[in-house]
């Protein structure tokens, strides 16, 4: 994954590599490090393991005021080869120091290479970069540009690529293949990085980089080449603003995005429902409605896989049409029987996830239709699919994604529900179900003052080493993305099974110490769910019960998280963001970093 930042201008790059890598950061925390060069060829270098504000201490306390670094690129990490050191920290160099290389993606043949090259290179790291950086070295033939040509040549996999030369202080030059390259301009100077969002602040335009591109930067200029011919791109006005919020009055931003959520909701309805005349009305969709649609196969990961699960029920029992839901690395791993009336929908919060994106570009080829539903403004798949939804959720900071969801969860139901207005969805229905959604803002406010009695529960059953999460029918994924919340918040083991299947075999492992936490909501499947609570508890199981505030305990449940009383579709949001909150007291009640949870990164730019 990784975030790469680079700058070239009149101002020391240091301190703006260091800001430019704060904000990109949410692709990959692992370890970060920079490289700066001033005008005589002199370096400074600094590294950390850990979070940027590690190398921002180190920067801080090594990098002075007399030297100005007008060049340097920077780099935060998410490993893929080689272990979370420093001496794997990018930038990686060549042997006598001289090139400096940052690198976003996996050289997929780096093994054959570094075999051959370790036959006169000594490797300090155990980096697939690294092959790069001594294929520059070996390959260098007094041009860079052709250097990095040739050297591209040799390589196989995915890459975004920034590199400096100690001989050439005042140029960086950049090149892409899959992971995403964007330079922004300044009067100052040229940037170059890994999002546009980090160029927000600093640049007043910027160009996206397409693939097999290379840029050159050159005293505050650039060119950009392809086969490297010049070519000319004209760049767009920097229209976005990138900010995040603060935490106000929460402890981390993932607690203050699942409060977020009553505001999101507004926001994904905003325009789109008319809650007065009780219609669902947007252009897009309208559009959409115009296709001849017979079959649906929704492709996602992690949490957007499990909101494409919950919103295949609504496809199916609004507009009667049938849905596949396909993971994004399964999708990549099978076979397309290319169905031109079949609507392909990508979900997913970044837009940028490599399995999404490779899965969207592998449909587009065989010119079916595609729809994404993204929540990055202009990301990659945004601007690839032929129709688009934003999920209108606002910067979403906690890796754990919590308010996305929901709104991508909303987004499916509209979708869904205006599909089936062309179809045979009853008017009646359409109308009492818009009606409930104009309320479930404040449902969703109802479980937010809860949090005291959840965090009470939660602190209990934070003890634990495993739990079942456990659900029927929409609840099944439902509680797939409870599972996956509590795993990455607070590294607990949870299993997400289908209530129904629990007694096929998972029993066998259900005491005391093994507790279930079963959705079960007032619905259609109350009674047959409560029947398998029954058969947990007869087995000494311990049960957490997410339902509904009517209804007659009796001794069934050993702790209970009551959601307000709504429609069976709407209790599903309530119902997960009461569940956001039990994962986020549990994770806080282990110490855990909630909004930076280890090993994993916001966005998965890499298969
Ligand atoms: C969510 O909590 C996870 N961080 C992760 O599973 C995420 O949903 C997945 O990587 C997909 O990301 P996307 O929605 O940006 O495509
Ligand atoms: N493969 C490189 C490393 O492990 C870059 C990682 C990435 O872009 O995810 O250092």
């Amino acid at each position: 994954m990784c975030g790469i930042f680079a700058y070239n201008g009149t101002k020391n790059s240091i301190p703006l590599l260091v800001d430019g890598l704060r904000t990109l950061e949410y692709r990959g925390y692992d370890s970060a490090g920079v490289v700066g060069i001033n005008d005589t060829g002199e370096i400074f270098v600094q590294k950390a393991v850990g979070k940027v504000s590690n190398l921002a201490t180190k920067v801080d306390g090594s990098l002075g005021n007399s030297k100005v670094y007008t060049t340097g690129i920077a780099h935060t990490r998410w490993a893929t080869h080689g272990t979370v050191t420093e001496l794997n920290t990018h930038p990686h160099s060549s042997s006598k120091e001289r090139f400096y290389v940052v690198h976003n993606g996996i050289i997929e043949n780096y093994k054959e290479l570094k075999k051959e090259l370790e036959k006169k290179y000594t490797f300090y790291s155990d980096t697939d970069t690294e092959v790069i950086v001594k294929l520059i070295e070996e390959h260098y033939e007094e041009d860079l540009k052709k250097t990095l040509e040739k050297v591209t040549k040799f390589l196989t996999g995915a890459y975004s690529v920034a590199v400096i030369d100690r001989e050439n202080p005042g140029t960086i030059l950049g090149i892409k293949l899959w992971s995403p390259l964007v330079v922004g301009a300044s009067e100052d100077g040229v940037f170059i990085s890994s999002d546009v969002n980090a160029l927000s602040k600093v640049a007043s335009n910027y160009v996206m980089l397409e693939d097999d591109e290379m840029v050159i930067i050159q005293d505050k200029k650039y060119q950009i080449y392809t086969a490297g011919n010049l070519i000319e791109r004209e760049s767009q006005e920097m229209d976005i603003e990138y900010g995040i919020d603060d935490m106000g009055i929460f402890s981390s931003h993932t607690e203050k995005e699942i409060h977020d959520i009553p505001t999101v909701l507004e926001n994904v309805f905003s325009g789109r429902v008319n809650f007065g005349e009780k219609t669902i009305y947007n252009e897009t969709l309208e559009e959409l409605a115009e296709h001849e649609i017979e079959r649906i196969e929704i492709i996602s990961s992690g949490s957007s896989y499990y909101a494409g699960m919950i919103g295949s029920y609504f496809f199916k029992s609004l507009a009667g049409i049938s849905v596949q839901v396909t993971s994004g690395s399964e999708f990549l791993a099978d076979e397309l029987l290319p169905d031109t009336k079949t609507l392909y929908v990508f979900l997913s919060q970044s837009g940028e996830t490599a399995d999404t994106r490779e899965s969207l570009k592998i449909v587009k080829e065989k010119w079916c239709l595609t729809f994404g539903i993204v929540n990055v403004v202009g990301s990659t798949i945004s601007r690839l699919a032929d129709m688009w939804l934003y999920s209108h959720a606002g910067v979403e900071v906690g890796v754990a994604s919590t308010k996305n969801v929901i709104a991508q969860i909303a987004v499916l139901l509209m979708m869904a529900v205006s599909l089936g207005q062309k179809r045979n969805l009853q008017h009646s229905k359409a109308r009492t179900l818009i009606e409930e959604l104009e309320w479930l803002g404040d449902n969703i406010s109802e479980v937010l003052l809860n949090a005291p009695k959840i965090r009470e529960i939660a602190k209990k059953y934070a003890k634990h080493k495993s739990m079942f999460v456990l659900g029927r029918n929409m609840f099944f994924p439902v509680a797939g993305e409870a599972s996956l919340k509590c795993k990455e918040l607070s590294y607990i083991h949870t299993e997400a099974y289908s209530m129904g299947e629990l007694k096929h075999g998972p029993l066998a492992l259900v005491q005391p110490d093994f507790p279930c936490i079963v959705f079960n909501p007032a619905g259609k499947f109350y009674t047959k769910t409560v029947s398998n609570i029954q058969e947990i508890r007869a087995r000494e199981g311990t049960v957490l019960g997410y339902v509904t505030k009517w209804e007659e305990l009796g001794d069934l449940y050993d702790d209970i998280i009551e959601i307000p009383n709504t429609s069976e579709i709407l209790s599903i949001f309530t119902s997960l963001t009461a569940s956001y909150l039990f994962a986020l007291y549990i994770a806080e009640e282990l110490e855990r970093d909630v909004d930076k949870p280890k090993n994993l990164a916001k966005s998965v730019t890499v298969e």
